[in-house]
């Protein structure tokens, strides 16, 4: 049975760090200062410690100047909205990243709100999505652009291609959709109350599941030789008692169906952290006045 290319996100992320470090030297050379990047975590989430940690030290090998913010779980509202406004007036801050979830008495739209749109890294804020939705230039989610960019590693030109996005959540599935027909596909969004899902699945030349329910798209939904990108992270129980990590697709049979294929671990996720860094540093030529190639 044929086999799919898979898309190794980890090898094509390391060459993105890699030209996002060259260029936050050139930057550093011509602005006399490293690219900088604030992070905002606001109480203990276990597991955003652990992003935070790896998005820190990330930032410091490729040579960005970063800054770590920790106030405590109960931090009222307007507290965290100073913090934030004076990252935003900080001269040495490119990005700010208010690190999700926050503690459940603080609204995650009221915090990203609050972040200057030319340093909202992550592609939240409202005004930067309302750019993407218009074709304007913006900051775009990290998780789609890394999508994109496996895409296109698979088939550089989309043009008139049946692209699928599954999820419609604003940090992934829609921006996802946009950046999408922004290339010129024919873009389906669909959802939970989408009708015959494998019926839309399986038109799909692009399917990009970003889901978060395990092995929930068969082989048997994909069409034969579809570039299927999964984005889902779920942990579900492995051998010997151990956990382990596994997408929204069914990697076992999908891979002897598709042209190519994301794994998981190893795909999407790489890549999104990545794009942090690129837009971080594209943050800082843009409020420097420095002229930034796409590229990346
Ligand atoms: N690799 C990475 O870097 C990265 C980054 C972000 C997220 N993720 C992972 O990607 C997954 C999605 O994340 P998210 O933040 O976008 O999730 P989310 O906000 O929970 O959105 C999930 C989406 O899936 C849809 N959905 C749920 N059940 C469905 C079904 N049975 N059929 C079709 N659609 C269904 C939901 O539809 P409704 O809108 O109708 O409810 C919703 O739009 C998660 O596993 C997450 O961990 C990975």
């Amino acid at each position: 049975m044929a086999e799919a290319l898979i898309l190794n996100g980890v090898a094509m992320a390391a060459e993105i760090k890699g030209l996002v470090a060259e260029r936050a030297a050139a930057f550093a050379a011509a602005a006399k200062r490293q690219p900088g990047l604030a992070v905002v975590l606001a109480g203990e989430n276990p597991a955003s410690q652990v992003y935070v940690r790896s998005k820190l030290k990330l930032a410091r090998e490729l040579g960005f100047h970063s800054v770590e913010r920790r106030p405590p779980a109960d931090i009222v509202k307007d507290a965290l909205l100073a913090l934030i406004a004076s990252l935003n007036a900080d001269e040495a801050i490119d990005g700010i990243l208010v690190q999700l979830p926050l503690p459940a008495h603080i609204g995650a739209e009221e915090a990203i709100a609050a972040i200057a749109p030319e340093k909202d890294v992550d592609g939240f804020h409202v005004v930067n999505a309302g750019r993407l939705f218009i074709g304007k230039p913006a900051f775009v989610p990290c998780t789609p652009l890394g999508c994109l960019r496996l895409i296109k590693s698979a088939q550089p030109k989309l043009t008139g291609l049946n692209a699928v996005v599954v999820g419609r959540s604003n940090i992934v599935g829609k921006p996802m959709a946009h950046l999408l027909l922004a290339e010129d596909c024919t873009v389906t969004l669909a959802h939970s109350k989408t009708k015959d899902l494998a019926a839309v699945v399986s038109g799909a030349d692009i399917l990009v599941a970003a889901v978060g329910r395990p092995g929930m798209i068969p082989g048997a939904w994909i069409k034969p030789g579809a570039i299927v990108i999964d984005v889902g992270i779920n942990r579900v129980p492995g051998l010997e008692g151990k956990s382990k990590l596994v997408g929204d697709v069914d990697f076992e049979t999908a891979r002897h169906v598709a042209g190519s294929i994301t794994p998981v671990p190893g795909g999407v996720g790489p890549m999104t952290v990545a794009y942090l860094m690129a837009n971080t540093c594209r943050a800082a030529f843009l409020r420097h006045g420095l002229p930034w190639q796409d590229g990346i």
